[in-house]
């Protein structure tokens, strides 16, 4: 085979691999539990970056790089929230979620929590650019406090 050939070959692998999980393939339940997956990754993601600002504000050593850049990414996955959180999984059983159905009939309070977040995210992070651990930290309640805001009310309390 020649180069071209090689090359198209490993592109049609990698198409079908793409599209052989298309919405369209999937059956109801596949996809709900697609988009569990895909929203648990996402905020499993939020939680990868806001451990190490959550261990300053516990007395790890105070690193404003990472607060701020942490903080600004939580921001933007923030946006992503409403998105996640809009597709209507409480039809099958066998999912594992600890999301609650109130969910799908709040949509506009969703997307006010998400935005509280994406706020409380970019005060934090504004905090931390001017290097100053005290107004940081003192921001971190608030931040913290977005998540908890919407766990409290569309989660399963488990922790
Ligand atoms: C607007 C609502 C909302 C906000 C804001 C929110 N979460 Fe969540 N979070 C949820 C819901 C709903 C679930 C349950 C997802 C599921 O089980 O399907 C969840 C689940 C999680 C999970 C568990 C994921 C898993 O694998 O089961 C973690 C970790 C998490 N959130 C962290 C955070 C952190 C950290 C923040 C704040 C920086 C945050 N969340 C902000 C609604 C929210």
């Amino acid at each position: 085979m020649n180069k071209i050939v090689v090359l198209f070959a490993i592109t049609m692998a990698i198409a079908s691999i793409m599209f052989t999980s298309t919405a369209q393939d999937m059956s109801p339940e596949e996809q709900a539990a697609a988009a569990v997956a895909q929203r648990k990754a996402l905020f499993q993601t939020i939680r990868y970056n806001i451990g190490p600002i959550g261990a300053m504000a516990q007395g790890a050593p105070f690193d404003a790089e990472v607060a701020e850049r942490n903080a600004r990414r939580i921001a933007v996955m923030a946006t992503m929230i409403p998105e996640m959180l809009a597709v209507d999984t409480s039809n099958f059983d066998n999912i594992e979620t600890t999301a609650l159905d109130s969910i799908w009939n709040n949509q506009g309070d969703i997307a006010e929590l998400a935005q509280a977040l994406i706020t409380n995210a970019n005060s934090f992070a504004d905090a931390a650019a001017t290097g100053d651990m005290g107004a940081t930290l003192g921001a971190f309640r608030a931040l913290g406090g977005s998540c908890g805001n919407c766990h409290d009310t569309y989660r399963v309390d488990n922790d």
